[in-house]
């Protein structure tokens, strides 16, 4: 424990160098106690030391000040960006918690520093919890902001003969995307952004290097409720704005759009788990942008706030084919929402994990022309990862339109004159669910099961694709009837996908699609498509997210599982459709390995022979565990859990070879 100890949360105790390096540091520290907790009583009062909440104050500083921002906000709720970061050099006068400590005086020293320059690349991090939510603010790594430079300078190069050029970002942020390039570039520059301590970093290291920043100059009243007055890009008076619209009304000027446009999805699994808590004002939602946006068009392209950037772009800001437009987003936009229909010129793929997210998947920085093309099947974009702080090529990436979803054409939509009005729902685990819900349920002897495979990316896979026993609660799908379940289990196959291809260049660029309907049923009736499907059974038997369940129902019903391959109580559909099924050196091995599981189960204590098991109700209903001493979970029965565990390495093996090459054959995923 030295001088420089930060508050002790969890901390390891580890060997923390070898014995020469352990020297070295030593000579940076003085010690206040030297302990060898070798010694059981040097260790106890090592123990006892980080028992303690005795700290000494810290200095900010980029490692950790989004630590204490969270912290602050947590701590906080109501709490706004303003009251953490504000600084005295600003119009506005609100003295930040970093400067001015108060809930954390005991632990940090007041940052003197008199701007919050150095926090550059955080500002999005240090956002409050509805800025992140309005703003949608997630900042370019620099190295991508230096290879889509690239794009830009393929756009300048368009500029005909005799024409000026402005670059124009609309939501620059601190100025990430502008900072690798050249004073000449930059004097071609139009920067601004909404959120106030993003405008005064922009201002600080860009103000007086590009052509213009909106506003020029801070005024008095030009913070307002923590953004920037006339800098909202969607609204009016910004696209009216007499800065931008000098060059847009003069033929002389070509213009460039150069942005990362937010990104806000309000259908988003970040924004549902917000909404409980404080409410988001959404502004953008009722802007002026997206009010025009609505007269012209419709459906779930509305749902994100990038998408309100991308068409504001074409239709306030292009004008002349040579105009261009450089944008980084999810390729959905184009791929899925046709929200485009341009010529493309160039673009990459980069790695999402850098734009400060969590998750991997890939965005696309595309640069389009504005001339109009709708014939567009296919982009190629080059893949770009991030390896030891260097832009990495990895491969070419085909990024294919689509337009037909899944319920187009292969949802079951007959209805039966012996279906049966009533019936029980299940939850996406599988057991019946009690609560209030709006679904009608059907009851048909004809009936197996319920699939819902909805939305054509793959965000919240868990939720957006489920195999129940009964009907779901919230709908999303369709009943599987016994005479033609086989034929619609690919679209439950395509919907695990990503869980098996987790690579960043899969999520985002692969979606699920319905158009190759046409051939797959062709190709299904001429029976070319036999061995396949059963395979797909299989492959849906072993499958975790198949959540069917055997149970009684309230209704007294027996509801049973039959797309699992326990036949005990005799045959099941699936066990009955697979028996013929000659099976190669893998399948036997799933099958010999499902035996062991099965016979496994029977041996616990919560087997219920009445009931006909599938593997997912085994490992949520037989492979129990408990917390050990040291508050470790530890499975009843390791044999069980071990064989379940090997499955799924098999499964996962088995669905990229055999599965997924006839999925995309027939564009279920493309
Ligand atoms: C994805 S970030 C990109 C920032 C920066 N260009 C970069 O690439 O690192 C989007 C930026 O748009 C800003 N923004 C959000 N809504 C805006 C609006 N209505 N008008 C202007 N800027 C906005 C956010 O504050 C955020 O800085």
């Amino acid at each position: 424990l030295t001088r420089k100890s930060k508050i002790p949360r969890k901390i390891k105790i580890r060997e923390i160098a070898p014995k020469n390096k352990f020297d070295n540091i030593c000579k940076y520290f003085s010690f206040l106690e030297t302990l060898n907790y070798g010694t059981d009583i040097d260790a106890e009062r090592l123990i006892d030391i980080l028992k303690t909440t005795n700290h000494i104050r810290i200095h900010l500083d980029e490692n950790c000040i989004v630590g204490w921002a969270t912290s602050y906000y947590k701590a906080n709720p109501n709490a706004n960006k303003a009251s953490f970061i504000g600084d005295e050099k600003s119009k506005v006068k609100i003295i930040g918690e970093i400067r001015k400590p108060e809930v954390f005086k005991d632990y940090i020293y007041p940052y003197t520093k008199p701007t919050n320059e150095k926090f550059r690349y955080l500002m999005d991090k240090l956002n409050d919890f509805i800025q992140k939510k309005d703003l949608g603010a997630f900042y370019t790594d620099p190295l991508y902001a230096e290879k889509s430079l690239e794009l830009v300078r393929e756009a300048i190069k368009r500029v005909p003969e005799g024409n000026d050029y402005v670059i124009i970002d609309r939501c620059a942020g601190t100025g990430n995307l502008e900072l690798k390039m050249s004073k000449t570039e930059l004097s071609h520059v139009i920067v601004s952004t909404v959120e106030y301590y993003e405008y005064k970093v922009l201002l600080e290291t860009l103000g007086d290097k590009v052509r213009h920043i909106i506003p020029p100059t801070e005024a008095e009243d030009t913070f307002y409720n923590g953004q920037v007055r006339g800098a909202d890009a969607l609204s009016e008076d910004y696209i009216k704005s007499p800065i931008i619209k000098q060059y847009i009304d003069n033929p002389k000027y070509t213009i460039i759009l150069f942005e990362n446009p937010p990104y806000a999805e309000t259908t988003s699994i970040e924004h549902q788990k917000r909404k409980a808590g404080k409410k988001s004002s959404l502004l953008w939602k009722s802007s002026f942008a997206m009010q025009k946006m609505r007269e012209e068009v419709n459906g779930i392209a509305l749902n994100d706030l990038g998408n309100v950037f991308i068409w504001t772009a074409f239709k306030y800001y292009l004008r002349q084919p040579t105009d261009s437009y450089i944008v980084y987003s999810p390729v959905k936009y184009w791929k899925a929402q046709h929200l485009v229909n341009k010529e493309f010129l160039k673009g990459f793929a980069f790695n999402r994990k850098f734009f400060h997210v969590n998750t991997e998947a890939t965005i696309m920085v595309a640069l389009w022309n504005n001339e109009d093309n709708n014939k567009i099947e296919e982009l190629d974009i080059d893949g770009f990862d991030i390896i030891d702080s260097k832009t990495s090529y990895c491969k070419t990436l085909p990024i294919k339109r689509i337009y037909h979803q899944y319920s187009d054409f292969f949802f079951d939509k007959r209805n039966f004159d012996n279906d049966i009005n009533q019936g029980i729902v299940c939850g996406l685990n599988g057991s019946e669910y009690m609560a209030n819900h709006t679904f009608k349920p059907l009851f048909n002897d004809n009936i197996l099961g319920y699939i819902s495979v909805y939305s054509s990316g793959f965000d919240n896979p868990d939720t957006k694709a489920s195999l129940l026993v009964a009907g779901r609660y919230d709908g999303h799908g369709f009943y599987l009837r016994k005479d033609n379940y086989l034929e619609k289990l690919p679209m439950f196959a395509a919907s695990r996908y990503i869980t098996y291809n987790r690579q960043w260049t899969e999520r985002g660029r692969i979606m699920k699609s319905a158009d190759g309907a046409e051939r797959y049923f062709h190709d299904l009736k001429v029976g070319k498509l036999d061995a396949w499907l059963l395979k797909c059974l299989l492959f849906t038997v072993f499958e975790p997210q198949n959540h069917m369940r055997s149970f009684t129902g309230s209704d007294g019903r027996k509801y049973r599982n039959e797309l699992c391959l326990d036949i005990t109580n005799g045959s099941t559909i699936a066990s009955d459709t697979l028996k013929d099924m000659v099976k190669n050196e893998s399948e036997e091995k799933m099958m010999l390995l499902w035996k062991k599981i099965l016979k496994e189960a029977k041996k616990t204590s919560e087997y219920n022979g009445d009931l006909t098991y599938g593997l997912y109700q085994i490992k949520v209903e037989l492979n129990t565990t408990y917390k050990n001493e040291l508050d470790e979970t530890k499975y009843n029965y390791p044999d069980l859990n071990g064989d379940i565990k090997s499955l799924a390495e098999y499964v996962k093996t088995y669905y990229n070879s055999e599965i997924v090459p006839v999925l995309f054959k027939y564009e279920f995923l493309k």
